[in-house]
């Protein structure tokens, strides 16, 4: 994979304004809660991007070129992610506050975003930044598999295209500072897995957590958190892209093409079991 040159910065691939959300099958998604949660959830992480790009900015300093990519077309795309999602919530589920229920989540994320959650050196940072796309990557192609709404599907894969180029675009400046840090195997595992292992938890429970609370907030009988979760996690597990997600932890180990190959059946298998078992 090479970095993406296919739009200069500055230049959307797409445009919030290209989906019609008048065409929207209102009926066909409105009741389902597991695309309320997950589509929610996304916005306010997606929305919450500033708090990021502050702090790459802060800690890639002086790598300019690096620093105008992250900039002027990271923090777009990943804002306008979150405007359009947004957008879609509010289409659909009209009496959602989405203000309201973002500040709430705001507040709380903001506190988790700073400098001392960035890894030790930028090289072992963009494996991480590596790790977090790939997570938004599959998550919205789970998404995309598990919603039957015309409108969504076509917003959430020109989500997950634009994914795929920023894997791209940190994996290439990851290999600048590899090299220049000379950046062994184990440090890049170390920094794979402690980010990997971070998925699960921190930002999308405090996303779906808020995203609950204000779905449900005058119901009388609101469902438990934990139901609310398991049930979200059960569908996407059945649609989740195991052996996307393994080609691209396993990439930044430079495996070399024979090695990667050998290495991706059995890590799929293994994941996989973990996920449906
Ligand atoms: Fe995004
Ligand atoms: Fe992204």
């Amino acid at each position: 994979m090479s970095a993406s040159a296919a739009a200069p910065a500055g230049t959307l691939r797409w445009h919030f304004e290209d989906l019609n959300l008048q065409a929207v099958d209102r009926e066909a998604v409105a009741a389902r809660d597991d695309i309320f949660l997950l589509v929610c959830s996304a916005s306010f992480i997606e929305s919450g991007t500033d708090l990021y790009t502050r702090n790459l900015l802060e800690y890639f300093a002086g790598d300019d070129e690096f620093g105008d990519w992250l900039h002027r077309r990271w923090e777009p795309e990943e804002l306008q992610h979150g405007r359009a999602l947004r957008g879609y919530i509010e289409h659909v589920w009209p009496g959602f506050d989405w203000p309201a229920a973002y500040a709430d989540f705001h507040a709380e994320y903001s506190a988790l975003c700073t400098l001392d959650e960035l890894e030790p050196t930028r090289g072992r940072e963009l494996v991480a930044r590596c790790m977090v796309e790939m997570g938004t990557t599959t998550y919205y192609q789970a998404l995309n598999a598990l919603c039957d709404e015309p409108v969504l599907r076509d917003l959430t894969w020109r989500i997950r295209s634009d994914e795929v180029q920023h894997y791209k675009q940190f994996y290439h400046q990851f290999l600048r500072y590899r090299r220049s840090e000379s950046l062994g195997r184990g440090q890049v595992v170390a920094a794979l897995w402690r980010r990997v292992a971070e998925l699960r938890r921190s930002d999308a429970d405090v996303a779906l957590r808020h995203a609950a609370a204000w779905r449900w907030r005058d119901s009388p009988a609101p469902p438990a958190l934990h139901d609310v979760r398991q049930q979200v996690f059960e569908r996407m597990r059945t649609r989740y892209p195991v052996e996307l997600a393994v080609r691209m932890i396993i990439k930044p180990l430079q495996l070399g093409p024979r090695l990667q190959r050998w290495a991706e059946r059995p890590l799929s298998l293994l994941a996989r079991h973990v996920l449906l078992h």
